[in-house]
């Protein structure tokens, strides 16, 4: 089956939409926690589930050809070539404690779900909250569809490290956490202060559109930022790993690209 970023894009937004007006519904409705991950704490809704059932038939129907990699199971290699990888949730527990902060995340990657490989396409990450929509496709640019309104994203410009303002998460497991802790202890005093708002894909938009000078979170998994890091990356950001190491689970920094080998040096040490 023939594609374009373009078309794909067309379609991820489509579905994030859609997706997001079903988890918005059943946040409204109430939320039930249907079981827990990889720690105790880190929750599945019923409404993850729903989410992730739904976006899967959507794009069987839509593109019965590609594979499809989702965070509560779904897992299909296809015949395109062509992967969907979703969060059908990100900001589970901001979800859970009605913090409107959480998104539909669906990314489209030439390849499978691994950044080490991966050629991304299209991203879409949709705040159902808020209405706030964020997209793009390789080489297309990022943008941001709120209140009627859309926006070319730009990263920020911000050359000094003393005065930019990044974001963290912290992942679901006590080691990472120990971590975490101890290369704030190095971070925190060199900037200008860290935020902790509790969904990637979301960081990753806010980098992208100068909400945040950079992002940089150990543990992440592609589909907490498939989407997010190719919005980042269409608006100027560097995405990556540290030591030259594409983005992944060791850890991910996106940020302009002054600030990049300033942040790495300090998550090296
Ligand atoms: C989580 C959020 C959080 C990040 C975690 C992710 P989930 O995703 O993106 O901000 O710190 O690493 O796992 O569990 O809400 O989909």
């Amino acid at each position: 089956m023939a594609f374009s970023p373009t078309e794909l894009l067309a379609i991820a937004r489509t579905v994030a939409l859609e997706a997001g007006e079903l988890v918005a519904r059943r946040r409204s409705e109430g939320v039930t926690v249907a079981a827990t991950k990889s720690t105790s704490i880190d929750v599945v809704t019923l409404a993850d589930r729903e989410c992730e059932e739904f976006v899967k038939a959507r794009l069987a129907q839509l593109r019965p050809e590609d594979g499809f990699y989702g965070e509560e199971g779904s897992d299909s290699t296809g015949t395109s070539g062509l992967t969907w990888i979703l969060d059908p949730i990100d900001g589970t527990v901001n979800y859970l404690y009605d913090i409107p902060q959480y998104a539909v995340s669906i990314a489209v990657v030439e390849g499978v779900a691994d950044p080490a490989s991966w050629k991304q396409l299209a991203g879409v990450v949709y705040n159902p909250a808020i209405e706030d929509l964020y997209y793009g496709s390789v080489g297309g640019g990022a943008f941001q569809e709120w209140n009627g309104t859309i926006t070319q994203l730009r990263v920020n410009e911000e050359t000094l490290l003393a005065h930019a303002l990044f974001a963290t998460g912290f992942g679901y497991s006590a080691e990472v956490r120990s971590e975490q802790a101890h290369v704030l202890t190095t971070i925190l005093p060199a900037v200008r202060d860290i935020r902790r708002a509790g969904a990637a894909s979301l960081d990753l938009c806010a980098v992208a559109s100068g909400r945040l000078d950079g992002y940089f979170e150990r543990g992440t998994k592609p589909w907490d930022h498939a989407a997010g890091s190719l919005v980042a990356r269409e608006a100027g950001a560097v995405v990556g790993g540290l030591n030259g190491a594409p983005e992944g689970e060791s850890m991910l920094v996106a940020t302009n690209k002054q600030l990049f080998p300033e942040i790495e040096k300090l998550l090296i040490k």
